[in-house]
């Protein structure tokens, strides 16, 4: 295992893939008096992770960025195996950011054989995207909770683009007394509003012209709220609007308060709208503020 010193990449970005080398360079910071921002991301990074990184640097002296295709979160008929991954790809782009560390721990780095505790959030992590992907929450707390207490950032930044896994970590941090900051910012959008996913890589050039109806669709279904809908009526709609529009399966269109995840009770509380589709063999996840 190297413990050492990190190694530079070609694009010039301090490296370390273990642990005690994570904490080594990151001690000497703390030490310095830096306030640290940790960015965990799964690769393949497109204009959403650095935003989060910008981000990241205007909150923290540091920022760390965490490469790590974590396998409990996918399940077993999952794109786990053909997931995107370009480690000088994203680590040129980092540097170009500015970033101070990649840390890119191998599998057996962050679950070593002999490892058997897991972090659930029941309830929170069973509903919508829990409810489709089983297990997928476990997965994501694990391997954040384990990020959180191996890096000790003063803050976390994550995407407002997985608005539940957002909640979810602020909900295990508040449980388990894990003191990181967690902050959100909002989802990245192609100019046509499709969010930026990793996964829109897998759309065929004609699904490409069927997603971006997904944010038209949690957008239309926001504006009926708004002129006083029922709640329960316009997520059918929003269902129906996407079947039209050439999605092939919808998993779901809730509206949710923004804060517990209880249905919406109207516009006394912050609210946000939230779907999972298919186009093929691509499963799309967005939502949208009731504003
Ligand atoms: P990943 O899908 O790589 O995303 C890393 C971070 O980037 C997440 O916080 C996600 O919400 C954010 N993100 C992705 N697309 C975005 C967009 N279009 N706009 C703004 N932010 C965006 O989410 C994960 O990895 C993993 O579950 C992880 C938290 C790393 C745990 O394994």
């Amino acid at each position: 295992m190297n413990t050492g010193a990190p190694t530079m990449n070609t694009a010039g970005l301090a490296t370390v893939r273990s642990v005690p080398a994570l904490r080594k360079q990151l001690r000497r910071w703390r030490q310095d008096g830096d306030m640290l921002a940790l960015v965990p991301t799964m690769g393949a990074l497109h204009d959403g992770h650095l935003t989060l990184v910008r981000h990241a640097r205007t909150l923290a002296e540091r920022v760390c960025v965490s490469l790590f295709v974590n396998p409990t979160q996918f399940g077993p008929n999952e794109d786990l195996a053909v997931y995107p991954r370009d480690e000088s790809g994203d680590a040129a782009k980092l540097a170009a950011l500015g970033a101070d560390l990649l840390f890119v721990p191998a599998v057996e780095e962050m679950y070593p054989p002999e490892s058997l505790t897991r972090v659930t959030v029941p309830g929170l992590g069973d509903m919508l995207e829990g409810e489709y992907r089983p297990g997928f929450f476990t997965g994501v707390a694990t391997v954040v909770c384990k990020l959180l207490l191996q890096a000790l950032p003063d803050v976390a930044v994550f995407g407002e683009k997985d608005y539940q896994q957002l909640l979810v970590v602020r909900r295990m941090c508040a449980d388990l007394c894990i003191s990181t900051r967690i902050e959100g910012v909002s989802t990245v959008r192609e100019a046509d509003g499709l969010a930026l996913s990793s996964r829109n890589a897998y759309l065929s050039a004609e699904e490409r012209q069927v997603a971006p109806a997904l944010y038209r669709t949690l957008s239309g279904v926001v504006a009926g709220l708004r002129d006083g809908a029922d709640p329960i009526e316009r997520a059918a709609w929003g269902e129906a609007e996407l079947l039209r529009a050439g999605f092939d399966e919808v998993d779901y269109v809730a509206v949710r308060d923004a804060e517990t995840f209880a249905p919406w009770p109207g516009p006394s509380r912050p609210g946000r709208v939230l779907a999972a589709a298919r186009i093929g063999r691509t499963r799309l996840i967005d939502n949208v503020a009731v504003a």
